[in-house]
């Protein structure tokens, strides 16, 4: 028996898991379960993607370290990734020890033989961040189309690639300062090196997809430019030995994390070692990487060099899929179909989800279209009207109706067994019951209506053992049913005879065609929801209690409110601050009528310099909250306090 490990793509711990994502996890996912059922010794693993910017410059927004926002979407997706049923038998993380360990022998290793150079590269640099800015957090006007509020790589307007130098009032995407050109001295894998191995690893058969290889040709035919693998602090990832405040860039230690998820696995739960996998060559271990077509570069060309550099195994294929589009569009947040695998498993079924994407999966990198009508009519076509069906009915039946035994297969069967054996999915199995129809038989007949069902519970079990990969707690509860443990590949046989069968429970229920719209709907409303918060402006720049102190701030009581004739925002109010009575024109006639202001006790700015408005001149300010929404509140104070008290 061989051994075989695969690898999903590292999510980056930075957000949720959506249903583009899925169709990796679940691809990779029914391809380990089949090799499992077949009785291949396999192993699949899986991490988060810990380092880069994004993880750091979100945390420190959110207040938090890193480590921690890591850890927290690490949780979340290991949750989402339970719900959908993936198997990993390791689930670890970039930012770890074993991580370190062989990111850094890699690196040493192919720099000890030369493969490493170093030079200056021109960035920008924010003084005010204290950073240097990589292309994502530099923001400006397209230098092409003029669109405004463009990346510093590509502009999401026109489509035009360009350098962040190029772009036009570059600032900083962080906290909106002028960012300045800086010379920073850099780290670079020498690609080149490689280009023979390359050239023959990717051409030789069984590496990649024939339409891969058309691709990765005209890469290396392009020719193979040198790889920046440093990064200048502040950074979340691995200092780089022998430099000073360098660290490895993201993309350096993504794949290695492959490594360190086998060698945490191979510690905890397994006979054989991490060296085994990756490193002795005379192992016989097959490696396998699903990935999706945006990131092949790093894995077909980078991540194989590196290996090389370093005298560690090199994979045997790397899988590529296709985007997944919803209703032949790309997926997006504003009609709602950005849908994450939270989202989808409160409301659908995981099982639909894996069910139809196995239905679209092929060995090519086309999209897969999630189209939502045909969605819904699979799942209830197929897996509910006719797969379902089958096994519910004549499960029932026996129950009901023939103590829940089972007969014999019938030898008028035996046509339709080759035919299930050769073409399961082109045979109508619910026809047949149909067409023999035990329940009418039974009265004349009953050990023919018994023996027709045994057919049909075979039929079942068959099914089963073939939807296992693809849906496995579907075919656990159908295997309850049929009262048989733990089906494998070699029980697909008509040998169901003479036994019990466990009382039917219910499987499924069908998908009703407005769950996706309501879906979609709540992935808008979600959408809402958190644009609202991000909307929350940055704090403002420290002051000293000093500076706070300036403020003359006191509670104000409104005695009188009126409109301001000719002002559709402005009400106009006499507020006592106690030693006299000030005239403040406020701007809240939006969420206020001047019936419910008078009477209020208030917070009110005393010492501002008065402002003349045309409608006369306003002597103080009333504080009051601006929500992103558009709402205004005036700071209320307890009605007790006395007008006049300084506030601090
Ligand atoms: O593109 C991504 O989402 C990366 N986090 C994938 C990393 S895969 C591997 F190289 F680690
Ligand atoms: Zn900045």
């Amino acid at each position: 028996m061989s051994r075989i490990l695969v690898t999903s793509a590292l999510p980056y711990a930075n957000g949720d898991i959506h249903i583009g994502h899925l169709v990796e996890y679940i691809q990779t996912d029914i391809f380990v379960r089949f090799l499992r059922l077949i009785g291949e010794n396999v192993v699949y693993v899986c991490a988060s993607d810990a380092h880069g910017a994004p993880i750091e410059i979100n945390a420190a927004k959110k207040g938090m370290t890193p480590q921690e926002l890591v850890g927290e979407y690490h949780r979340r997706h290991q949750m989402d990734f339970g719900r959908f049923e993936i198997s990993f038998d390791e689930f670890y993380s970039t930012d770890s020890p074993e991580n370190q360990k062989h990111s850094e022998l890699i690196y040493l290793r192919a720099k000890e033989k030369g493969h490493i150079v170093s030079r200056e590269i021109e960035q920008y640099y924010c003084e005010r961040c204290g950073r240097f800015l990589p292309d994502r957090y530099i923001k400006g006007e397209c230098p092409r189309c003029s669109a405004l509020d463009q990346y510093g790589d590509v502009c999401e307007a026109c489509g035009a690639i360009y350098r962040p130098t190029e772009l036009n009032d570059a600032h900083c995407a962080i906290c909106g300062g002028k960012p300045e050109l800086r010379t920073s001295r850099h780290l670079f894998f020498k690609l080149m090196d490689f280009a023979d191995f390359l050239q023959d690893w990717t051409s030789s058969p069984g590496h990649l997809q024939d339409e891969v290889r058309g691709f990765v040709r005209t890469w290396i035919d392009q020719g193979l430019r040198d790889w920046d693998i440093s990064r200048d602090g502040p950074y979340f990832g691995f200092k780089i030995p022998g430099e000073e405040n360098k660290f490895f860039y993201v993309w350096l230690d993504a794949p290695i994390g492959y490594i360190a998820a086998t060698e945490h696995y191979c510690s905890n739960k397994s006979d054989i070692s991490v060296e085994d996998y990756w490193i002795n060559h005379e192992s016989d271990i097959e490696i396998h990487h699903f990935i999706g077509k945006d990131i092949g570069y790093f894995h077909t060309l980078f991540w194989p060099a590196m290996l090389k550099a370093a005298d560690y195994r090199i994979p045997n294929a790397v899988h590529v899929h296709g985007f997944l589009t919803v209703d032949s569009r790309k997926m997006s947040k504003s009609r709602g179909t950005f849908i994450t695998a939270r989202q989808f498993a409160d409301h659908i079924n995981p099982w639909f989800l894996r069910y139809f994407y196995a239905s679209k999966l092929g060995s090519t990198i086309d999209d897969i279209d999630l189209n939502l009508e045909e969605f819904v009519n699979r799942t209830n076509a197929e897996l509910v009207n006719n797969i379902t069906n089958l096994i519910s009915r004549s499960a029932s039946f026996l129950n009901k109706r023939l103590d829940s035994r089972l007969g014999v297969v019938p030898q008028s069967c035996e046509d339709l067994k080759t035919q299930i054996f050769s073409h399961v999915e082109q045979c109508y199995l619910d026809n047949y019951i149909q067409r023999n129809e035990p329940w009418a038989a039974i009265k004349s007949d009953p050990e023919k209506a018994r023996n027709d069902l045994t057919f049909a519970i075979n039929c079942s079990k068959i099914l089963a053992i073939l939807l296992k990969p693809i849906i496995p707690s579907y075919s656990a509860k159908v295997e309850e049913i049929l009262a048989v443990k733990d089906l494998k590949w070699e029980d697909i046989q008509f040998d169901l005879e003479e036994c019990s069968i466990n009382t039917f429970e219910k499987l499924v229920d069908r998908l009703e065609p407005g769950t996706m719209n309501r879906l979609i709907e709540v992935s808008k409303d979600d959408l809402a929801a958190t644009e609202k918060k991000t909307k929350i402006p940055d704090f403002k720049e420290e002051i000293s209690v000093e500076d706070f102190s300036k403020i003359d701030l006191r509670v104000g009581k409104i005695l009188s409110a009126s409109d301001v004739e000719g002002s559709d925002k402005l009400v106009k109010l006499r507020v006592d601050v106690g030693k006299e009575i000030r005239t403040v024109f406020a701007g809240i006639k939006s969420s206020y009528s001047p019936e419910e202001l008078i009477g209020q006790t208030v917070a009110v700015v005393c010492n501002l310099a008065p402002r003349k408005m045309r409608f006369g001149v306003s002597e103080a300010m009333v504080l009051a909250a601006g929500s992103p929404g558009g709402k205004i509140t005036l700071c209320e104070l307890n009605p007790e306090a006395m007008p006049g008290s300084i506030i601090k």
